[in-house]
C-alpha cells in the first residue's frame, strides 16, 4: 500500500503538471472533470492527515503558474478562485455553514453565469485603463495590458464618476459564434482547428503580438471589483451590494452579464441554475455552471476568504460536456446511400447525462485532419442534445503504442472494392447499391421511418430479418409481401413457447407484430407521393425537395419523364437534385422498383 504522504506527493506532482500544460502551454492534457477529482482526491487527503498540507499545496493555491514571456505584475489586492459545488446538497451545506457564520437566517445571494474563459484584472487609475493582468498565481499575473486594449468590450476611458483607482476582475472568453467561424477558417485553409473556445481565448490574449489578438474576436465581461481608492471623490453606496457592484461597472462603461439574477435562499439557486442549464447553448458564450454569491458586500468581507477561495461564493459546476476517453478502435460503417464511415469506438464514458460508447468520425479526411490514432486518449464532446463527436487528440498524452488508421479498401458489409463517385469526392461508396446488406438494410429502415412511409413496424430489427431471412433481396417487393413470406423469418413467428401459456397456436405462427407489418404496408400505398419519392432513396432528395417535385409534376411518371432542365427549373431543386433524379431512373432496377410498388398498389399520384 502507498503511503498517505507519497499518495500526496504523487497528486501534487500530477496536478502540478496539469497545470503548467494548462496555463502556460495552452494545452490540456486532462479533462476539467478528471481534473476537479484530482483536486477532490487531494483536498480529502489533507482533511485526513493535514500535517500533508503545505503553503503551496494546489488545495491552498490559487491556479496556475505565470510564464516568463510577458512582465509579471503584482495585483494590488489578492485574485482568487472559487470553490466548487457538484450537488445542490453541496450548496445546502455551504449555505447552512454561510447562515452560521453570518447569524443570519435568510441570506440573498446573486446568481450568474460561470463564463468559461480565462481571468483578467484591469487597473483603472483616474479613469484610464492602466494594466491589464492576468490571474497568475492570484499574487503576480502576466501583464497583457497591449493585447487587452484590443478588445472592444473594454473601455480604455471610464465614464461616470468612477472610483480614483479600482481594480476590475473579469472573465474573457471568445463567443461560441466566432470560436465556430475561426475554425471553419482554419480548416479551409487545411490548419488544425483549435480544441475549444477557452484555450483560443487563453492563447488570444497571450499573443506576443497584439495585432494576432485584434483578429480574435474576444469579449469580457466584468464580475467583481478588488482594490479600491476613492481619493477625494465620494464613496459610491452602490458598491454596497454586488448587485449595486454591477450597477456601478456598468455606469463606467464596463460589460457585466445581462443574466445575473438576485435570489432567496438555497430554492432560488435550484430554480436559477434549472433554467440557466436548460438555455446554457443559447448564450453567446460557454458557461459550465452557476455562480452563487453573497449578496451583501459588507458580510462578503466579514466572512473574508481562505488561501484560495472567499467563503462567500461557490461555483456549482453543471455535468461535465467534455470528457477524455480511450479510443479503442475505429471501424466503419456503409449507409442507406452506400456513403462509408468510419466511426470511433470509445472505451464507455459518461458525458453530459448519458453514456457515450461510439461518435462518428464523419470521413477519412476528417481522421486524418484530427490527427486521431487508434490507441489515443481522445476529448469527447456532447453539448446538449447534439450527438456526440470526437474533438481531439490529447496528443500529450501518447505512450507511443499508438496506431495510425487507414480507411479500408473494401466495404464491410459486403466486401465490394470501394470506391468514389467523382474524383473530388471526400466520401468512399460501396458500389454494389442493389444487394449490399448493409446498404439495404438501412434503406428499409429508412422507408419505414417517420420520414419517409412511416411504417411503425418497420425498423430496423424487422429489416434486419427480412434481408437476413433472404424474403427480400431488394426493396421492390415490400409491397407485395404476404404472410407466407413471414413465416420464413423467425422474428415474425411465434415461438413453440406461447403454447405453455395456453395460447393455442403452433409454432411457426404469425405474431402480432407480423399482422401489425403488414396491415401497416397496406395502409402505406396510400401515402403522398412526396413520401414515396423520399422513400426511394434518390441521393440529395430529402422531404423538402421531395415535395417541390410532388407539388410541381403531380406524379411519379411525369417526374420520371422529365428532363434534367425540366426538373432543374422547379422552385428550391436546383441542378444537383435534377441531375440525381434522372440518374436514378436511368437505373434499369431502381426504375423497376416503381413498376413493382405500383403494381402492388402504391399511390404514384
Ligand atoms: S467570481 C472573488 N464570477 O471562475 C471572486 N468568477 O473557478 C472570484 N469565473 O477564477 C471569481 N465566471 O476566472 C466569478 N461570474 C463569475 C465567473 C467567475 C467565471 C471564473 C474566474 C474564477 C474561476 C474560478
Amino acid at each position: 500500500m502507498t503511503e498517505p504522504h507519497e499518495r500526496w506527493r504523487a497528486l501534487v506532482d500530477e496536478i502540478d503538471a496539469h497545470q503548467f500544460s494548462y496555463y502556460v502551454r495552452d494545452e490540456p492534457t486532462i479533462s476539467d472533470a478528471e481534473y476537479d477529482n484530482l483536486l477532490k482526491e487531494l483536498g480529502a487527503l489533507e482533511e485526513r492527515y493535514p500535517a500533508l498540507r503545505t503553503a503551496d499545496s494546489p488545495t491552498v493555491r490559487v491556479g496556475g503558474t505565470y510564464s516568463t514571456d510577458f512582465a509579471a505584475v503584482a495585483h494590488r489586492e489578492r485574485m482568487l478562485s472559487l470553490d466548487n459545488a457538484f450537488s445542490f446538497e453541496d450548496i445546502t451545506q455551504w449555505y447552512a455553514r454561510l447562515s452560521r457564520e453570518a447569524n443570519a437566517e435568510y441570506l440573498t445571494l446573486l446568481c450568474e453565469p460561470k463564463i468559461d474563459g480565462l481571468a483578467l484584472s484591469l487597473t483603472y487609475i483616474e479613469g484610464k485603463l492602466r494594466h491589464a493582468v492576468t490571474r497568475g498565481d492570484g499574487r503576480t499575473g502576466e501583464d497583457v495590458t497591449l493585447n487587452a486594449r484590443t478588445i472592444t468590450t473594454i473601455p480604455h476611458t471610464l465614464t461616470g464618476e468612477p472610483p480614483n483607482l479600482v481594480e476590475v476582475r473579469g472573465e474573457v472568453y471568445l463567443p461560441v459564434e466566432e470560436f465556430t467561424r475561426l475554425n471553419e477558417a482554419l480548416v479551409a485553409e487545411g490548419k488544425p482547428p483549435y480544441a475549444n473556445p477557452r484555450n483560443t481565448a487563453a492563447g488570444s490574449l497571450r499573443q506576443k503580438n497584439p495585432r494576432i489578438t485584434a483578429q480574435r474576436p474576444l469579449a469580457m465581461t466584468a464580475y467583481a471589483v478588488g482594490a479600491l481608492e476613492w481619493g477625494s471623490g465620494s464613496v459610491d453606496l452602490r458598491l454596497e451590494t454586488q448587485q449595486g457592484v454591477y450597477e456601478a461597472l456598468s455606469e463606467w462603461g464596463l460589460p457585466t452579464s445581462s443574466e445575473s439574477s438576485v435570489v432567496e435562499g438555497v430554492s432560488g439557486v435550484q430554480d436559477y441554475a434549472r433554467q440557466l442549464e436548460k438555455r446554457r447553448h443559447a448564450l453567446v458564450h460557454e458557461i459550465d455552471g452557476v455562480v452563487i454569491k453573497l449578496n451583501d458586500r459588507r458580510l462578503q468581507k466579514e466572512l473574508g476568504a481562505t488561501s484560495r477561495a472567499p467563503r462567500w461564493a461557490i461555483a456549482f459546476k453543471f455535468p461535465p460536456e467534455e470528457v477524455n476517453t480511450q479510443l479503442r478502435d475505429i471501424r466503419v460503417d456503409v449507409g442507406r446511400t452506400g456513403r462509408v464511415t468510419p466511426y470511433a469506438v470509445l472505451e464507455p464514458v459518461k458525458v453530459a447525462g448519458s453514456t457515450v460508447s461510439s461518435a462518428t468520425l464523419h470521413n477519412a479526411e476528417e481522421v486524418a485532419r484530427k490527427g486521431i490514432k487508434i490507441g489515443d486518449t481522445v476529448v469527447v464532446r456532447k453539448a446538449g442534445d447534439v450527438i456526440p463527436e470526437v474533438v481531439a487528440p490529447v496528443v500529450a498524452a501518447r505512450t507511443g503504442h499508438e496506431r495510425e488508421w487507414k480507411m479500408p479498401a473494401e466495404c464491410p458489409s459486403c466486401g465490394t472494392l470501394l470506391a468514389r463517385q467523382k474524383d473530388a469526392d471526400v466520401d468512399l461508396r460501396c458500389p454494389n447499391v442493389r444487394s449490399c446488406r448493409g446498404q439495404l438494410v438501412d434503406r428499409l429502415t429508412f422507408i419505414g421511418s417517420r420520414n419517409a412511409l412511416d411504417i411503425e413496424v418497420l425498423g430496423e430489427k424487422s429489416a434486419l430479418a427480412l434481408v437476413d431471412s433472404g424474403v427480400l433481396e431488394d426493396e421492390s417487393r415490400l409491397f407485395s409481401l404476404t404472410d407466407v413470406d413471414l413465416r420464413t423469418t423467425e422474428l415474425f413467428t411465434l415461438e413453440a413457447a406461447s403454447t405453455r401459456e395456453g395460447i393455442a397456436r403452433e409454432a411457426g405462427d404469425l405474431t402480432a407484430n407480423a399482422h401489425k407489418l403488414l396491415d401497416n404496408v397496406r395502409e402505406a400505398r396510400n401515402r403522398p407521393l412526396w413520401r414515396v419519392l423520399v422513400a426511394l432513396s434518390i441521393r440529395h432528395v430529402g422531404p423538402t425537395a421531395a415535395r417541390a417535385l410532388a407539388s410541381h409534376f403531380r406524379s411519379m411518371d411525369a417526374i420520371r419523364s422529365a428532363s434534367v432542365a425540366e426538373l432543374a427549373e422547379v422552385e428550391g431543386v436546383g441542378q444537383t437534385i435534377a441531375e440525381s433524379v434522372v440518374a436514378h431512373f436511368a437505373v434499369p432496377w431502381k426504375a423497376a422498383i416503381v413498376e413493382s410498388w405500383r403494381d402492388a398498389g402504391v399511390s404514384m399520384e
